[in-house]
């Protein structure tokens, strides 16, 4: 398919790379938005590596999503500092509020919800980012606001 054509070209560049596997990811998910299934054997194959290596790499790092996106990207913050400042009912509330489970997207596309691990906010914990900006000390009034703009 064209997607495995794609991948195997990224994937034989970057291969000559020391520690290619995070790179070659990386350039995957520049390029299509996403991890798509396909592309993992393809890459276990030009690695030399087997799926389950792919699989087990792609996965331990939150970075990597396995389905496209939606058009927003929204990340709260589950990491100590956050935690302590109440980040769990800001999740908590995101997660009823969306109706998505932790890197789902709403079924119109709009949104897609992340758990992130530290934003380098801790001083105005908690914190999300929408869309690469991060916004600090969020209540639920700034959630909400936060929830009503990915949805618009
Ligand atoms: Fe949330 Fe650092 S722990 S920004």
């Amino acid at each position: 398919t064209e997607i495995e054509a794609r991948v195997r070209a990224i994937a034989a560049e970057l291969a000559p790379l020391e520690g290619p596997l995070l790179p070659i990811l990386h350039a995957v998910q520049a390029a299509c938005g996403h991890v798509p299934a396909a592309a993992l054997p393809v890459i276990a194959d030009v690695l030399n590596l087997s799926r389950a290596e792919v699989y087990g790499v792609m996965s331990f790092y939150h970075d990597f999503r396995a389905e496209p996106a939606g058009r927003k990207v929204l990340k709260i913050c589950r990491a100590e500092a956050c935690q302590a400042m109440g980040a769990d009912a800001v999740a908590a509330r995101a997660l009823a509020a969306l109706g998505v489970d932790w890197h789902g997207t709403t079924a119109d596309g709009a949104v897609t919800l992340e758990p992130v691990y530290c934003l380098g906010l801790c001083a105005c914990a908690p914190a999300a980012m929408i869309d690469g900006r991060v916004v600090g000390r969020v209540d639920d009034a700034r959630l909400d606001a936060l929830i009503d703009e990915v949805l618009a």
